[in-house]
């Protein structure tokens, strides 16, 4: 790895130590709606995921009655994947966006076959899953057993922090955050690393619940959010505070306009965001040029 991106890891590693040290500040932050010190939060936030994760599919599927789905392939038909990409997806634990990053590779290379095109791309493919819980990451370690891509070189599953990335400094094609950015501590450091390790010319993409403005719909939403998803959570997994927390997270995530301009502010270009049935998710990207 380079030097200058193991003095960048050094640095972020310091900083974070530095101002999560409860001895110095412990600053306050948001786990829903309760304020806690940041150092709590990770450490909240690590439980929900490693409670949620056994159900996390099943929830999932119940909770967006399988929109998830049609929303993931959207976020990596924006991204527009090709041969040879190193596409980092973080927070990325299930492997749900990376195996159709990876589906649409192969789409484009059976495309390019069929018109008798030859693959000349020299690089190989490479989608890297980062996340912070093992136990998510087994998860998704399961699902690429099931779909026969245990052994798959082009796969890589990482262990780490979206705030501390462990990739060299313009080695990325992509990068890609799925309902995992509301979670992190301080998400313009997560911002920051991804302008860090994407090349000039890569592109930024973030799916995540969002902000319902739209009067009646928006108490609906709030209905079946409040009421509806921590019971499901309750009777399914037998854990409503976790859902609880998930849809108090949703509340507290900036909105499409601030969240934006938190991307332009990492230096990101031609930042843009798409609404998805009225702003329940939104798709923002950027570019780092
Ligand atoms: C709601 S899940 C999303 C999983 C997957 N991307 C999807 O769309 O289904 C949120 C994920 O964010 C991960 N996460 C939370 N904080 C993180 C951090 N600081 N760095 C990396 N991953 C983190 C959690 O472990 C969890 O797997």
């Amino acid at each position: 790895m380079a030097i200058r991106t193991r003095a960048r890891i050094l640095t972020n590693r310091l900083q974070s130590m530095f101002l999560s040290s409860s001895f110095l500040h412990d600053h306050a932050t948001s786990f829903g709606y309760k304020e806690v010190g940041e150092e709590e939060k990770s450490k909240l936030v690590g439980n929900v995921f490693s409670s949620v994760a056994p159900n996390y599919d099943l929830m999932n599927d119940l909770m967006s009655v399988g929109l998830h789905r049609l929303w993931k392939d959207r976020l990596v038909s924006k991204l527009a994947p090709f041969p040879g990409m190193k596409h980092l997806d973080v927070a990325g634990g299930t492997g749900d966006i990376a195996f159709r990053v990876l589906e649409s590779i192969n789409g484009v290379k059976r495309r390019a076959l069929q018109d008798g095109l030859e693959d000349n791309s020299e690089d190989e493919t490479r989608v890297f899953v980062c996340d912070i819980n093992p136990a998510m990451l087994s998860v998704g370690k399961k699902h690429a057993i099931e779909r026969g891509l245990g052994e798959a070189q082009s796969l890589v599953w990482v262990e780490g922090d979206a705030e501390a990335l462990t990739f060299d400094d313009d080695s990325m094609d992509g990068y890609t955050i799925a309902f995992g950015i509301r979670n992190v501590t301080h998400i313009e450091r997560a911002l920051a690393e991804a302008y860090r390790v994407l090349k000039r010319g890569g592109r930024f993409l973030c799916l995540e619940l969002s902000h319902v403005e739209v009067p009646v719909f928006k108490q609906i939403y709030d209905l079946y959010s409040f009421s509806i998803i921590p019971a499901i959570g309750e009777f399914v997994a037998g854990d409503r505070d976790s859902y609880q927390y998930l849809v108090e997270s949703i509340r507290r995530f900036p909105s499409q306009e601030k969240f934006a301009q938190m991307i332009a502010d990492a230096r990101f270009q031609k930042v843009e965001y798409e609404n998805l049935i009225g702003g329940v998710v939104a798709i923002h990207s950027g570019v780092k040029l």
